[in-house]
């Protein structure tokens, strides 16, 4: 059981393997002799670590493995240095391989290493989250934070295979699971009613990680990830659609300080809003907006703040949304739908739409 999905990027292009038990096909021949550094956290690794470790060694290959504490907070230039110093003690050359083996915060901080260390060593992503698998390891996005914001500091680097195996959800806490499931709504919005629509027939089988369901659902969303990012790799213009929630999302996690909200949380109250600019400054039909309420309850997110709040009032979460990277002029720019499948970009929103919107979903 196993699908591919092709990243076409001239001699960038690669291949994302969705299944169990993968192998790493551009490792398994050609490698042995070679050095990898396998970069996770220390929740990964346990679970992980020493399977993936036994695979590598098994192609012949010297491996040692980077362990670094689990969290956002590890997505920092302290990492960056401290595992460059275990690429020298590991050997590393320019023949080398590292491994990133985990979710997007892992992803993005070996994807940097990757591209900076020797001015680029040969990269490979091996996925355990469901937002990695669907979102983070595909496209080439590499980086970590600053204090004065997320992923300030990056290079877009592509790896040179993605090996999603949808076993290592088993081990997945919840609302992770849920917080990827939240980007695969996502894909249906952007791009595809009728995954939309198999979201909506599967909710019991995703609820449930089902494989089968799984293997075909990661596919569909990496398929157009992948599709996205061939036209526009460095994020120029498209590539803008794959933030459809991403603008009040970012703000809603900046408010409450990256401790409250999980990233596919924030996008789905993010949604939320969206659907409701959306049908009110482009034509996005009541139902719809419907539909995509419905699911993402039904798939476990929140639609609303609850009695806590967002941490932030209006006020906050409009001033954050002013300096979100897509912003331009302090004028936060949203990518809005039309209908399911169908979304614009670059979408400057009125000043009383915006806050009218805001009152009438959560307020
Ligand atoms: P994460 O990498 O922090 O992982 C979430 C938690 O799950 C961690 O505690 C981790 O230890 C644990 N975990 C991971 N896999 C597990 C498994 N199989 N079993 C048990 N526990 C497991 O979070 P994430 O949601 O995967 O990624 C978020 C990061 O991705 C953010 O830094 C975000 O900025 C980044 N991101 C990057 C892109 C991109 O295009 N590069 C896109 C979206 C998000
Ligand atoms: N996750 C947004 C992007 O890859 O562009």
């Amino acid at each position: 059981m196993s699908r591919t999905v092709h990243v076409d990027l001239d001699e960038r292009s690669y291949e994302i393997r969705i299944g169990t038990g993968c192998e790493i096909a551009s490792l398994r021949e050609g490698a042995a002799g070679q050095r990898a550094l396998i970069v996770s956290d220390a929740q990964v690794d346990a679970h992980y670590g020493a399977r993936c470790e036994a695979l590598l060694a098994g192609y012949g290959m010297k491996v040692r493995r980077a362990v670094v504490p689990a969290g956002e907070g590890t997505k920092d230039l302290k990492y960056v240095q401290e595992l460059y110093e275990r690429a020298v003690e590991a050997g590393l050359d320019r023949h080398a391989t590292i491994v990133a083996l985990g979710g997007g915060m892992v992803g993005d901080l070996a994807g940097f290493v990757a591209a900076t260390y020797l001015r680029g060593v040969r990269f490979v992503q091996l996925p355990t989250t469901l937002l990695a698998m669907v979102d983070s390891s595909v496209g080439g996005k590499t980086g970590v934070n600053l204090k004065a914001g997320k992923n300030l500091v990056g290079a877009f680097y592509q790896p040179v295979e993605v090996v999603a195996d949808l076993a290592t959800l088993a081990t997945l806490p919840d609302r992770e699971y849920a917080s990827g499931l939240a980007e695969v709504v996502k894909y249906g919005v952007i791009w595809d009613a009728a995954l939309f629509r198999k979201l909506e027939e599967q909710v019991a089988g995703l609820t449930q990680r089902d494989l089968t369901v799984l293997e075909a659902i990661v596919a569909r969303c990496c398929e157009i990830k992948a599709e996205v990012v061939a036209v526009d790799e460095r994020d120029a213009g498209v590539r803008a659609i794959l933030n459809f929630g991403h603008t009040l999302g970012h703000a809603v996690e900046n408010v409450a300080h990256y401790d409250r909200w999980l990233h596919g949380e924030a996008v789905a109250l993010g949604m939320v809003y969206a659907a409701e600019l959306s049908r009110r400054e482009t034509g996005f039909p009541d139902e719809d907006a419907k539909r995509l309420t419905r699911l993402l309850k039904d798939l476990g997110l929140p639609v609303h703040p609850g009695a806590g709040g967002f941490g932030g009032d209006w006020v906050a979460l409009r001033a954050a949304m002013s300096t979100d990277k897509k912003s331009r002029q302090s004028v936060p720019r949203f990518v809005l739908a039309q209908k399911l499948g169908a979304v614009v970009f670059d979408h400057a929103v009125p000043e009383d739409v915006a806050a009218e919107a805001f009152g009438a979903v959560f307020g």
